[in-house]
Parts: C-alpha cells; sequence; structure tokens
C-alpha cells in the first residue's frame, strides 16, 4: 500500500471501519497501520456467530501488516476509529488485548484513538499497558 504520514491515519482507520463485519455488536471499528517501513495496512473487526471467535481490527491490521512485510515488521503507529450504527465516528479505545498485540510490534508506535471527553488523541503505546506481559523464551 502507499506511503502515509501518521496525520493521515484516523480518516483511513474511520473508513476501514465502513468494511467491518460486525452484525453481533452493531459496532464497527476500522484499524490504520503505518509500519516503520512507511507503508499502510488496514484492518476491521470481524464477528463470529461463536463471539469470541470475533477479531478486532486492530489485530486483524497488524496481521495484514505481517503478512505484507513479514516477521521484521514494526509498527510506527496505529489508529483505531469506530462507527455507531447510523454511520456517526464514536468513541473506541484499543482493548488490552490489542493494546497487547501492538506492543509486541511497537513499544515506541504512538496509538490513535477517539475519547468521549478528549476527542481523537495520541498516546504511547508503553503508557497504554503499564505492566504488561513479555515472554522470553529459553535459550
Ligand atoms: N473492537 C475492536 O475491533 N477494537 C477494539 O479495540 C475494541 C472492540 C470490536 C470487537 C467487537 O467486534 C466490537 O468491537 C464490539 O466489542
Amino acid at each position: 500500500m502507499g506511503k502515509l504520514a501518521i496525520s493521515g491515519l484516523p480518516d483511513r482507520a474511520l473508513a476501514m471501519a465502513g468494511k467491518a463485519y460486525a452484525p453481533y455488536s452493531g459496532f464497527r471499528v476500522g484499524a490504520a497501520v503505518l509500519t516503520e517501513a512507511g507503508a499502510l495496512h488496514l484492518g476491521c473487526n470481524v464477528e463470529n456467530s461463536s463471539f469470541p471467535v470475533g477479531v478486532c481490527a486492530e489485530r486483524n491490521a497488524i496481521a495484514a501488516a505481517v503478512a505484507a512485510e513479514g516477521p521484521e515488521m514494526r509498527l510506527a503507529a496505529i489508529a483505531t476509529m469506530a462507527l455507531d450504527p447510523v454511520g456517526a465516528a464514536v468513541a473506541c479505545a484499543p482493548c488490552g488485548a490489542c493494546r497487547q498485540a501492538i506492543l509486541e510490534f511497537g513499544p515506541m508506535a504512538k496509538v490513535i484513538f477517539r475519547t468521549d471527553a478528549e476527542g481523537v488523541v495520541t498516546a504511547d503505546a508503553t503508557s497504554l499497558l503499564p505492566g504488561a506481559f513479555s515472554f522470553a523464551p529459553a535459550s
């Protein structure tokens, strides 16, 4: 996908929310990733009749980025945006599982999302998951 600045990510995420498969919650979410390689990758939430099988937009965008760039993929930034059933942008903070997934590929990544109180905000990935789990494989 093409090159893009961080400032363009929220609009791309919001557009992607329109592609979401969310018949159970009605909560459509899009995510836009900018990688350190300078590429854009997108994902939306994809729900399932077996509810836990559903996957968030952020993790689908990260999966798309890895699929495109391989295991060296690193996140520079990720934006999350959500649409209500009538198509208005609504607040959506990345869930805890997605925060863990973001940290795996971008401890220095900027994380952009909409809150009710402050509108669109930008946070550092590490600040969003204090005391995060990490795993060092035995050597
Ligand atoms: N969802 C996301 O896609 N990202 C988040 O960060 C929070 C929640 C999705 C999961 C589910 O399909 C719907 O929103 C309602 O929880």
